[in-house]
């Protein structure tokens, strides 16, 4: 079995004095996808914010590498290989796809020209962008600026990746391609926790599945061994309560 890049054990993390994610456990190995599902306001975003360090951890353990990092700070787990795309796209909107890409690889601390094989990279990962190289990020469609994201996320060379709803307000068919060019990922070695409300679309290319309600685990365990009647049961079951 694959090296775990992160394992989250009984997290309890929130706002302040405010706990929100009570007890949600998960692992990530390199090379496979764990997918994080649960309807909106569950906690995802919010355990996501402790793994990368923006929100307080006040219970259990987050081990990145065989390594507590409750109390590395943000920007040094993003050195460390550990980069995240929020939710909701977040380019630069006036800037144009390959500063946006040369803007991802700040955290490498290289200069221009050393980051150019890897925008290099991404264009061929991602040909639209290469493309588009020169016009602004707000001249893209939606599920462009999606792969744009994860584009600038990857130039900081990450072990792990996290993506925080890559598939939210994109048209069905947009969603299938942009879960197709995270599956392709996994072959780069790459560990990935994708978080999503895509069910169907998702759990298709997961090794591991987690499912939270109110800030705990309802379902996790191998993508193989969970059918899809456990899932639509626990997810639809937790939805109708
Ligand atoms: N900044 C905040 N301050 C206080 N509570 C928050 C904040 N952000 C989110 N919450 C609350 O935390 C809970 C979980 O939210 P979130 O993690 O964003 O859910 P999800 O990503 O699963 O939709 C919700 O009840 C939400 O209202
Ligand atoms: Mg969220």
């Amino acid at each position: 079995m694959s090296e775990v890049l992160l394992d989250v054990q009984n997290l309890k993390t929130g706002y302040g004095d405010l706990t929100v994610v009570r007890d949600v456990s998960l692992t990530v190995r390199a090379g496979e996808i764990t997918v994080l599902l649960g309807r909106n306001g569950a906690g995802k975003t919010t355990t996501l914010r402790a793994i990368t360090g923006l929100n307080k951890v006040q219970g259990g353990s987050v081990t990145y590498l065989g390594q507590s990092i409750a109390d590395v700070p943000a920007h040094k787990r993003v050195a460390e290989g550990l980069s995240y795309v929020q939710e909701g796209k977040r380019v630069f909107h006036e800037l144009t796809i390959e500063q946006n890409l040369l803007l991802g690889g700040f955290s490498t601390k290289q200069k221009k020209r050393a980051l150019m094989p890897k925008v290099e990279e991404i264009y061929e990962f991602f040909p639209i962008l290469g493309e588009k190289r020169s016009l602004t990020a707000a001249s893209m469609s939606g599920g462009q600026q999606q792969m744009l994201a994860i584009g600038q996320a990857l130039m900081a060379n990450p072990k792990l990746l996290i993506l925080d709803e890559p598939s939210q307000g994109l048209a069905p068919v947009i969603v299938k391609e942009v879960m197709d060019r995270v599956h392709s990922l996994k072959a780069t070695g790459l560990g990935i926790l994708l978080i999503e409300q895509a069910v169907q679309d998702s759990v298709a290319i997961a090794d591991e599945v987690a499912v939270i309600d109110m800030g705990k685990n309802v379902i996790s365990g191998k993508a193989a061994d969970i059918t899809v009647e456990d899932l639509q049961a626990a997810y639809f079951g937790v939805q109708s309560q």
